[in-house]
Order: structure tokens, then sequence, then C-alpha cells
């Protein structure tokens, strides 16, 4: 296979019967790789090429076999900052692997994000855990030359199993520590009086949380990005369930931590980011945020069975405290990262 294959054509999302097989072949590739895994419905992949994010641009194309599309990639790159990295995926219809049109999509997608001055592909595909599960990616990508930049785990919570007294208990124990700070939350946009504060928080994300050798910078947060940031959540039909800590005497937002319910899954919802702020930890913070977030979303949406959370394996403070929440591990998650240059990519 060659790079200059006719097959390989930009996705055109203007063309319906294009979206739709391209819709099919992610339907495919999820029933056969990852049939329990958290992973895009067809509904949140259509919105995302409908409402493009301002804060990065995607390109995705398409290899074509008799009428039938079966494999692709996808191109995103930032546009406010991590300007060296390109964030990459590539996939196969199950039927068509192991011919070289992965290796081929592969060095599609290195020579677009060259051409656009990027030194950095990666991406952060899920993985299977156990032997028995289907683990195309590890030797894929140990082969087209991906270190293995960050290791993670997939961990899943039963609600129904590990919200019982059991839980209540570890709550009621945790709070005379959180003395002072008082835990509230919402579904949607960040209310302005917390907003800045929300805001700042944010900003610390990837300060805070291990990245192994990932090349990865954090991004800068003002309240008019976060703003922007919930108008695309709402286009995409994603609703995000908010619990913070918010210290009584100063009124800072001292912690957060959101769920995403996600457009087209009545079943599972996603853990999204969970920080405390360094000047307040050691306080249960973690753990009372999202005791409050986990039942917020239950009470908003009581049909949502499991939660899914992915953590780096080195943070250790975010698998006790999930742990503590009655989460098991139940996959594998890691970021591939290659450096185009050969060079340390910063
Ligand atoms: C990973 C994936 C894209 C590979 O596609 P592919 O067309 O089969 O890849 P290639 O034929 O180019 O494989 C190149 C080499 O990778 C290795 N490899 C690929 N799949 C493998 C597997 N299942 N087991 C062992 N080695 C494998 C082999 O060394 C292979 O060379 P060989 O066939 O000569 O032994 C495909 O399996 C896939 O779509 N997986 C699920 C989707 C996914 O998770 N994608 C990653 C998102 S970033």
């Amino acid at each position: 296979m060659t790079l200059s294959s006719p097959q390989l054509r930009p996705l055109d999302i203007a063309d319906p019967s294009t979206v739709s097989r391209w819709l099919d072949l992610h339907e495919a590739i999820a029933e056969h790789d990852f049939p329990h895994h958290p992973v895009q419905t067809p509904a949140l992949l259509a919105a995302g090429l409908a409402v493009p994010s301002p804060d990065s641009s995607t390109r995705e194309w398409l290899w074509w076999e008799d009428g039938e599309a079966v494999g692709g990639c996808r191109a995103t790159l930032f546009l406010k900052e991590n300007g060296s990295l390109c964030q990459g995926s590539v996939y196969v219809h199950p039927r068509h692997r192991r011919r070289g049109m992965g290796t081929a999509l592969l060095e599609h997608l290195e020579s677009f994000a060259a051409e656009q001055g990027r030194s950095v592909v990666s991406g952060w595909p899920p993985l299977a855990l156990g032997a028995a599960e289907n683990d195309t990616v590890g030797p894929f990508a140990e082969r087209t030359g991906y270190e293995r930049a960050l290791s993670g785990k997939v961990r899943r919570n039963v609600l129904a199993e590990t919200m019982g007294p059991g839980l209540a208990r570890k709550e009621a124990a945790a709070l005379p520590k959180a003395e002072g700070y008082r835990i509230t939350g919402w579904a949607g946009p960040v209310p302005e009086k917390y907003a800045a504060g929300y805001a700042a928080l944010e900003s610390r994300m990837l300060a805070d949380q291990p990245t192994g050798s990932w090349v990865r910078e954090d991004s800068e947060y003002d309240v008019d990005r976060i703003r922007a940031g919930e108008r695309i959540e709402r286009r995409r039909g994603l609703t995000a369930v908010h619990t913070i800590a918010v210290q009584e005497r100063t009124g800072e937002v001292a912690g957060h931590t959101q769920l995403w319910v996600i457009p087209g899954e009545e079943k599972w919802a996603n853990q999204g980011i969970t920080i405390v702020d360094p000047a307040h930890r050691g306080r249960q913070l973690g753990l009372l945020m999202k005791v409050a977030n986990q039942r917020r979303l239950r009470s908003l949406r009581p049909g949502i069975e499991r939660v899914f959370s992915a953590n780096a394996n080195a943070n250790a403070p975010m698998a006790a405290v999930n742990d503590a929440l009655g989460y098991e591990v139940f996959g594998g998650s890691a970021v591939f990262q290659k450096r185009l240059d050969g060079g340390n990519g910063q």
C-alpha cells in the first residue's frame, strides 16, 4: 500500500452517505475491539463533526475499497497551546487488518503532522487489559515506533453495588476533616459566582497530575474560554455534572470533579477531571466531592448504572479515592507517542 493511494480521501462531512459509512466503520470496530468499553457513541462522533471546537482543528481521512469505508485516520491540531503536538488515531475494519493499511494510514497522518509543523504525534486509545482480550494497539504501536509515554488503567464503578451504607459510612467518617468547606454542585454551565475560581482550577489540570513523558502543555482557562467550551458541550448534547468544594471563610473554589453524560448513552457515564488545589489537600475533599457528584448523577439520570474513569498508574491518590468509592480495574489505557524529528519534541 502506498501513501498516495487514491483510496485514501478526506472525510467529506457534507455527504450524508459518507458520514454514514464512517459511523458504520466506527460501530464495527467498537463492537469487535471494545464491546464493553466506554467508547464514543455514534451521536457523539457525529456531533464532533458538526460542531468543531474553537481550540483545535481536526482532519479525518477514509480508506475506501469497493465502495466501503474500511479504515481511516484522524489528526487533531491544537490551536491555542500544544503547538508541537498532533493528536492522532488510526483505525481499520476488523476484516481488513494485517494487510498494512494501519501502517499506511499512520504514515499519512505523520506526514500531515510534519507538514503542519508538528513534531510529536500522540494517541490515547482504549486498551484491552486481560490476555483474553484483543490487543491490537500495543503490538501495532511497538512495530511503528511509538513509545508508551503514559500508562494507566480504566476503572469501572457499578453504582447500585457501591453506593450503599458502606460508602455512606466512609463519607460520614471523612466529613469532620472537611470542616470549613461546603460541597455543592450543578449540571451544565458553571454558575457565575464560581466561574473565575473554577477556571483557575481547570488551568492547573495537567500541572497537578502525572503525565509521564507525554509532551503536553497546560491550557490556560479564563471565564470566556470556559463559556465557549460550555457552548460546544451544549451543541454536542453533552451534559457535565459538577461538584465543587468551596472554602467557607474565603469563598475560594478548593476542588472540582465532573461526570460526563454523553449523547446516545443511557447506561454509563464518564468521569472527567477531579482536582483539589494543593493548598486544600489532605481534607478528604476528593472523596467527598466524588460521592456527592455520583449522588447528583443518580438523581438526575437514575438509569445510569456504571461510571468509567481512566487514571495514570502513577496517580496513586486518585486511584485510592476511586478504590474507596468501589471502583474496580476494568481495562488499560495508554498514551502512545512518537517524536517525528527524533529530538525531545519540545
Ligand atoms: C491497530 C490497527 C489500526 C492496526 O491496523 P492494521 O491494518 O491491522 O495494521 P498493519 O497491517 O499495518 O500492521 C502492522 C504491524 O503491526 C503489528 N500488529 C498489528 N496488529 C496486530 C495484532 N493484532 N497482533 C500482533 N501484532 C499486530 C504487526 O507487527 C503488523 O505487522 P505484520 O502484520 O507484518 O505482523 C487496527 O488493529 C485497529 O483498528 N485496531 C482497533 C482500533 C484502535 O484501537 N486503533 C488505535 C487508535 S489510536
